[in-house]
């Protein structure tokens, strides 16, 4: 008889953002006619730049003719890709050999599929609140215990608070963890961890001999040049750190799909060999995953020239600038916001001590506009609440003029 993995069952309420889709076509349903604005789920709304548009055109007119047809790929993908992307972490200051690179389909796939090369019974660090990813792959693999509906967590799983008195970066944690999950820039909290900050990981991970997974999906929203753009920036990062990376909100591929993952061939775990853990990345991409579209890998290449780098960086000020309209108009209504400067996320604290899930009712009844509620990112994301800088301009106007006319506060 067949059985069901029946650690899906430990799953709490269903995944977020189905939840908030659900809410927010019941509120249509009763209130036809009514415009939603929708700052919920993190999502590009511009279309792709002109030069990116020409790679991917290059990319269906390369299928199209016999001398340049492609079939399946490089293993690891189209080797011109990986060497753009060692000479983009050259850039940013790391170093970081083609070799190491395995291009995806986007990060939230590796970001769910990178703890099946790790040992079933590895303690697991999560920041928390934390992108949902990362804890629910990990309850699926049975590395947690239940949920525990009055504390909001899972037993077995190491949370790392992310408060307010520390800038929402966390310390690493007092017991020993195995894998610890770190997400700068933040996603949902918009926080940045800085240099020091990586380093105090770091020196954690070399010390208990742990793996930091990195996810730098929003990387190139950062704004201050002090701040670091990749986990390998840092000294040691390639002896304990994978990073995960995402054309996604770097160049509107969220249609696309196009990722990549950094595994240095100098990361060693207990009891391994020299380069294992690559090889059994590798050993895992090739045996569940095809490879990432041809045409998307062309699209890919041609956002990292240097006329694709200057067109993307354009579009990720297009919405760095509806952050910066979020942040001011909530902030003239006297709300404390945090996020928003380095990443295209901000954070607000509920106002009047509601919840997270009341506040978004009250949104959403009250001024029309969907976000995101911090208690679904996990137990400290409660009293909080995510508003997403992904929109047309007219729409985040439009928004936030609902909100300041409409929200009673
Ligand atoms: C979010 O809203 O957190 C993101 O859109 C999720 C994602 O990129 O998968």
């Amino acid at each position: 008889m067949a059985r069901l993995n029946h650690h899906y069952r430990k799953l709490t309420a269903g995944y977020l953002f189905p939840e908030i889709e659900r809410r927010m076509k019941a509120f249509q349903k009763d209130n036809p006619g009514t415009q939603i604005h929708r700052l919920g789920i993190g999502n590009t709304t511009e279309p792709l730049t002109p030069g990116v548009a020409r790679g991917l055109e290059e990319g269906v007119k390369r299928l199209a003719a016999a001398e340049t047809y492609t079939g399946y790929g490089d293993e690891q993908g189209l080797t011109e890709l990986r060497e753009a992307l060692s000479r983009y972490y050259e850039s940013l200051g790391a170093k970081i050999d083609p070799g190491e690179i395995f291009i995806s389909d986007g990060a939230k796939p590796d970001a769910g599929n990178i703890q099946s090369i790790f040992s079933a019974d590895s303690v697991i660090a999560f920041q928390d609140p934390a992108y949902p990813v990362y804890v629910d792959s990990n309850v699926i693999a049975g590395r947690s215990g239940s949920y525990d509906g009055e504390r909001d967590n899972y037993s077995g799983f190491l949370y790392m608070p992310c408060r307010e008195e520390s800038g929402f970066i966390p310390a690493p944690p007092a017991q020993k963890a195995d894998l610890i999950y770190l997400c700068s820039p933040n996603n949902p909290t918009g926080a940045v961890a800085g240099h020091r900050q990586l380093r105090e990981f770091i020196d954690y991970a070399r010390r208990h001999k742990a793996v930091i997974i990195f996810d730098a999906a929003y990387a190139e929203f950062i704004t201050d040049p002090g701040l670091p753009r990749t986990i390998f920036e840092i000294e040691g990062a390639r002896e304990c750190a994978i990073e995960i990376n995402s054309f996604s909100k770097f160049a509107g591929f969220t249609g696309v799909r196009l990722g990549w993952s950094v595994v240095p061939k100098t990361l060693v775990v207990e009891g391994g060999e020299p380069a294992e853990v690559h090889r059994c990345w590798l050993r895992r991409q090739t045996t569940f995953f095809n490879g990432a579209s041809n045409i998307a890998q062309r699209g890919g290449l041609a956002v990292l020239s240097p006329e694709g780098l200057r067109e993307c960086r354009e579009l990720i000020g297009y919405y760095m600038e509806n952050s910066r309209i979020i942040k001011r108009g909530l902030q003239e209504l006297g709300l404390t916001v945090y996020g928003g400067e380095n990443a295209p996320y901000l954070w607000l604290k509920t106002p009047g001590g509601l919840t997270s899930w009341e506040f978004f009712d009250r949104l959403l009844q009250e001024a029309h506009v969907v976000g995101t509620p911090g208690s679904g990112f996990g137990p400290s994301g409660e009293g909080y609440f995510r508003l997403s800088a992904f929109g047309h301009r007219a729409d985040i106007e439009k928004a936030m003029e609902s909100i300041a006319n409409r929200l009673i506060l």
